[in-house]
């Protein structure tokens, strides 16, 4: 039986990393049985030029028929100015919701050799390590009505509509709380409900989940402002923060930076579980397309590596590969090498192509 795989490198530096993720799977291939198939496809504005739109439905076919799609990155400046309902992001969008990846996992660790990378304090954020689990599918992103309107005489009404539903709270708010019994045991739920009904809604159905069935876990609620700020005070007070698609998205990047660089942070995007195996998940480096340093092959690999090392863990099950290659990584980071984001003084600096050969022979000396 074979492992589908469907890689999506978008655009920017999704297509320059992918490629690298490619290598990665084919030694996963040839070393330790993984027996995964990969196919490749368009997405965002390179999918825009090619189809008209941001995602094809072969594309969503495939898709949606693959044990774990590898996205790279969308967006960038050459299509700023394409209709909105086709630009970049939106194939990103449609896929989280056809293939209703309703929970976003954000890990953000702070590797020990990349601890002066950071723009904080080294006690601040030595041994961080948080998962911010954001709900995927509702709230904002997605919810009615929508749209811009024409009031005449000049005036216009932009409306976004946040909707959150118990069945949805409850479902993300249950990966938050199983995911903390596997870790330090504590879950932040963080919404506006001084301001927002539907934050008070989040906040109720939480409390009452965790009451009925998950009293043994710690639970805190904290309002997303202050979880923003407490997360540049002090990060290590968190294990998981559960919040909606809109404030995750925010604090997810705050978290991002807390670990030196962007250029290291994995995600995984998961629907339902099939005893514990995710189908039809997606895997991301939090990074975006970064068009600034397209194509001279210096962008930083690893986010999109760690979120293979996550489709290892969450699709595949498994979970000793996951560690092998993570283990890899860290080996290569310890031995110094860096690419230009999380450089330090003194480091060397090694291009994309140089950090996934490194990473491919930690992998070698690994077994
Ligand atoms: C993210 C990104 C996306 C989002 C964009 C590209 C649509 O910022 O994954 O965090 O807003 O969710
Ligand atoms: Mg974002």
């Amino acid at each position: 039986m074979s492992n589908k795989i469907l890689i999506l490198p978008g655009d920017g530096i999704g297509q320059e990393v992918m490629a690298e993720v490619n290598r990665v799977i084919k030694w996963f291939n040839e070393n330790n049985s993984l027996a995964a198939e990969v196919e490749f496809d368009y997405v965002g504005g390179t999918s825009y030029d090619i189809n008209g739109t941001a995602i094809s439905e072969d594309a969503m076919k495939l898709a949606k028929s693959s044990d774990a799609v590898l996205f790279g990155a969308v967006g960038g400046p050459k299509w700023d100015n394409v209709e909105y309902e086709n630009r970049p992001e939106a194939g990103l969008l449609r896929l989280r919701k056809d293939l209703e990846l309703f929970a976003n996992l954000r890990p953000a660790i702070c590797f020990p050799s990349l601890v002066d990378a950071s723009a904080l304090k080294r006690e601040i954020i030595e041994g961080l390590d948080i998962v911010i689990v954001r709900e995927l599918t509702g709230g904002i992103y997605f919810g009615e009505p929508r749209g811009i309107e024409d009031l005449g005489s000049g005036n216009r009404r932009g409306v976004n509509t946040q909707v959150y539903e118990t069945w949805e709270i409850v479902r993300i708010a249950e990966v938050a709380f199983e995911l903390a019994k596997k870790r330090n045991n504590k879950v932040t739920s963080s919404e506006k409900r001084n301001v927002m009904e539907s934050g008070l809604l989040w906040n109720e159905e939480v409390t009452k989940l965790h009451k009925e069935k998950y009293s043994e876990v710690e639970l805190e609620h904290m309002l997303a402002d202050n979880c923003g700020m407490q997360l540049v005070r002090c990060p290590k007070q968190f294990d998981v923060i559960v919040t909606d698609n809109l404030f995750g998205d925010m604090l997810s990047d705050v978290a991002a930076m807390l670990t030196g660089s962007l250029g290291m942070l994995p995600s995984a995007s998961l629907g339902k579980s099939n005893n514990g195996i995710f189908k039809n998940a997606l895997y991301e480096p939090v990074h975006g397309s970064a068009p600034d340093i397209e194509g001279k092959g210096i962008a930083n690999p690893l986010a999109s590596i760690l979120s293979f090392a996550m489709a290892l863990r969450y699709s595949f099950s498994r979970e000793s590969d996951a560690l092998l290659l993570e283990k890899a990584i860290s080996n290569v980071l310890e031995s110094g090498l860096r690419t230009k984001d999380i450089s330090t003084k003194g480091s060397s600096i090694v291009s994309t192509v140089e950090m996934s050969d490194a990473v491919i022979s930690a992998l070698n000396n690994l077994t």
